[in-house]
């Protein structure tokens, strides 16, 4: 198999607190690296200890960080809600119900049409350094459209989730408990074949705790692992449903007791904070310092979707969880790699040492800090998938 060296590294982020510095970033300075043809990286190290390789690639100083694990998107989709965002802007509050505008365009959308828009967001977050991406589906609502979406981001993923559980389509209005069924029968046993995850939207508005808890019993019962989004827009059970069931994730996690954060402290579930929701939604910020200093394993992620945060960019959550939920530049890039990995359960990924995927992003500044540092800037210079530019 061919082996490159990346020469030149000025700064390099393993994550892998056994190299480096001993920080839990395991930063090297004046770094080098060996990947092989076949995507793993086979060496890392101090710049003048590298071994020879097939060829060489000098980095002139740049820094070098994991490719960023986005373990929240919503990308299968039709339409835009621009003028939702213009009228919140003003003044109107965000509301789940506007989940079903995007419904009704995107049942409305032909295949070639969705294929494209995914296509098209998968290129986006790609160039902006993400390297590993959850894809859910949750905007078609019927079997079809449920299983339509999760094959077509399955042609982009290995990390796809079966949101049949959205919210109440329109036509189950005055029958939720109907809908759970079929969400629970028919639409998971056609959604399961192409799905890793089931999620369930626990809201006021969404799903309550008894339905929530059906519809992610039903998904581990076919062997998918559960991921919840919690307590978005209020306080509510969906923290504590997610770490009594052994979901990989709760995701939002805005409104949090004392009794969640040490539920979450006390499992093997990621809190996932979503902070381009609170920016693109004018709503506070959730409390990431309370979650740190608890132990909480924390990951950051996009939720890129056309309603309640239309970004696909990894290194603006990274500036907001900076700027506005002081993270400190290493825990916001650490939660938006190896956090996002640990949300994945993946270990392949989110870190750059011996055995791990060669997926990373060259960053056109000297240190991961000029991530939020300098907010809004392009710093991607290149994006490497499974050893090579994308
Ligand atoms: O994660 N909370 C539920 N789902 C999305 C919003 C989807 C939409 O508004 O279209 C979220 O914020
Ligand atoms: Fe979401």
């Amino acid at each position: 198999m061919a082996t490159t060296l990346l020469d030149g590294i000025g700064l390099l982020v393993t994550n892998d607190p056994a190299l480096g510095d001993g920080s839990p970033l395991g930063e090297i300075s004046g770094a080098a690296m060996i990947a092989d043809s076949g995507g793993q990286v086979l060496w890392v190290g101090p710049a003048p200890a590298a071994p020879s390789a097939d060829s060489r690639i000098d980095l002139d100083g740049r820094c070098v960080v994991p490719g960023f694990v986005d373990s929240h998107a919503h990308l299968v989709f039709a339409g835009d809600r621009s003028g939702e965002f213009a009228a919140r802007m003003a003044g109107t509050p965000y509301a789940a119900g506007g989940i079903r505008t995007t419904v009704a365009a995107t049942r409305a959308a032909p295949d070639e049409l969705l294929g494209l828009n995914l296509a098209r967001l998968v290129r986006e977050l790609r160039r902006q350094g993400t390297t590993t991406v959850e894809i859910k589906s949750g905007y078609g609502l019927t079997v079809t459209d449920e299983a339509r979406a999760l094959a077509l981001a399955a042609e982009h993923t290995d990390e796809t989730t079966y949101l049949g559980a959205h919210v109440v389509p329109a036509e189950y209005e005055s029958d939720p408990a109907a809908y759970v069924d079929l969400v629970t029968g028919p639409m998971l046993d056609a959604c399961a074949p192409y799905a890793r995850w089931i999620d369930v939207f626990c809201e006021t508005g969404a799903f309550d705790a008894d339905a929530a808890r059906a519809v992610l019993t039903a998904g581990l019962g076919r062997g998918l692992g559960a991921r919840v989004h919690a307590n978005q827009l209020g306080p509510g059970p969906g923290v504590q449903l997610a770490c009594e069931l052994g979901a990989a994730s709760a995701d939002h996690c805005t409104f949090l007791d004392d009794a969640d954060v040490a539920a979450l402290a006390g499992s093997g579930t990621v809190a996932t904070l979503l902070p381009g929701v609170e920016f693109s939604t004018r709503s506070p910020y959730p409390d990431a310092r309370r979650l740190l200093a608890a132990g909480v394993t924390v990951a950051l992620a996009t939720d890129c979707n056309p309603g309640s945060s239309f970004t696909s960019s990894m290194p603006f959550c990274v500036a907001l969880a900076v700027r506005e939920m002081r993270m400190t530049p290493a825990e916001a890039l650490w939660a938006a790699t190896a956090g996002g990995a640990a949300a994945l359960r993946r270990t392949d990924v989110g870190r750059l040492s011996p055995g791990a995927r060669a997926d990373l992003a060259v960053l056109e500044a000297p240190s991961y800090v000029h991530l939020a540092y300098r907010p809004g800037v392009p710093l991607v210079a290149d994006t490497w998938i499974g050893g090579g530019p994308f």
